[in-house]
């Protein structure tokens, strides 16, 4: 197991230089082209008021099983949040990130999966993503560990909290609506994650001089019930795969993007479509996103809902953490680990 380099540093020293390791061949027919086809299906990526969905609004609700069904990916308005506590977020990130290294690798992740550093490449030959991370576990509260928290620049640890604590509102809210379009009582699916877990995991991604020869992010669903993605206002990234094509989530200033996680692919027999996706670093601007990725606890069983099987059951019931074990041994690898959640596998 290796660690990737250091990417900021490394285009910090050379802003030219792309070594090997990070080039990925990228197929021509999947590569996002500015055809109209592209911009249509990008246009069209559902768009969801908070807040009518919070006032249980019949047609909002109907939207988000559309947009569960048919793209597992919507961004959300009326949310909430203070653009203000959005913005401290962004400059504080920013800063931090601005810090010499000897002051981020206080916190540089070891061993485990939080803190400052790199995604590890877990087989020789992997390619590495362009991006480097700091994650950071924080609900339950009890499962923070500060020795991997920032302690610069002064308040980021306040604004983080701050930040996430509105994301887990956020995302109870929008698990309570999901409980209501599954026909489930408004309360139970958040029962039935016994806890909700949350991490946040912070993407920082230089800019590249060959943006098309590498990916700042691997193709990957998350294996969580549902992710919340803040993400800059003026660079796009990200990018999902729908209908073959890779098609980018155009920023919406204020706007959170959510996506239906593995879990809830499971919980719903596969209705709601946990899409694979990607980050695509810029030519020339940095881009830093905000993933909030939220589980169920460990301990939690999760499997169809008997009242969702039309036809058959095509996953079985198990426990998440066990689930969870076998995801991340693998690497950012597109669908393959819902695929070993299948009867069958
Ligand atoms: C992730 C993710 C997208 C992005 O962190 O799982 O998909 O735009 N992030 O950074
Ligand atoms: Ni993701």
């Amino acid at each position: 197991m290796a660690f990737a380099p250091n990417v900021q540093e490394m285009v910090r020293s050379n802003p030219l230089q792309v070594p090997e390791t990070f080039l990925v061949s990228r197929k021509e027919e999947d590569e996002p082209k500015s055809t109209a086809e592209v911009l249509d299906l990008s246009s069209k990526i559902p768009i969801l008021d908070l807040s009518l969905l919070s006032r249980e609004h019949k047609e909002e609700l109907n939207k988000l099983d559309q947009a569960c069904k048919e793209w597992g990916f919507f961004q959300v308005v009326n949310h909430g949040v203070a653009t203000e506590l959005l913005q401290e977020m962004k400059d504080a990130t920013a800063k931090f990130f601005e810090l010499p290294l000897e002051e981020k690798n206080k916190i540089r992740m070891s061993g485990g999966r939080e803190g400052y550093g790199q995604a590890y490449a877990i087989s020789e030959g992997q390619t590495m993503d362009w991006s480097d991370t700091l994650i950071l576990s924080l609900y339950p509260a009890q499962s923070r560990d500060l020795q991997f928290w920032p302690t610069a620049p002064n308040g980021f640890r306040e604004t983080i909290e701050a930040y996430s604590s509105e994301v887990k509102r956020i995302g109870e809210e929008l698990i309570r609506s999901l409980s209501t379009i599954m026909g489930l009582e408004k309360d139970a699916l958040l029962g039935l994650h016994k806890e909700v877990l949350q991490a946040l995991r912070v993407n920082y991604t230089p800019p590249c001089s060959m943006p098309d020869k590498v990916l700042a992010l691997s193709p990957h669903s998350d294996t969580t019930t549902i992710t919340i993605l803040m993400q800059e206002d003026n660079v796009t990234g990200l990018q999902i795969r729908k209908e073959g094509k890779w098609v980018p989530v155009k920023p919406i200033p204020n706007a959170l993007v959510v996506n239906v996680g593995d879990a809830l692919e499971i919980w719903s027999n596969g209705k709601y479509k946990s899409i694979e996706h990607r980050a695509v670093p810029n030519e020339s601007r940095l881009r830093i996103s905000y993933a909030s990725f939220l589980f169920p606890h460990t301990d939690a069983e999760v499997g169809p809902f008997d009242h969702m099987v039309e036809s058959s059951r095509i996953y079985k019931k198990l426990k998440f953490g066990d689930y969870m074990a076998k995801a991340i041994k693998g690497k950012l690898d597109g669908k393959a680990h819902t695929e070993m959640a299948k009867i069958g596998s």
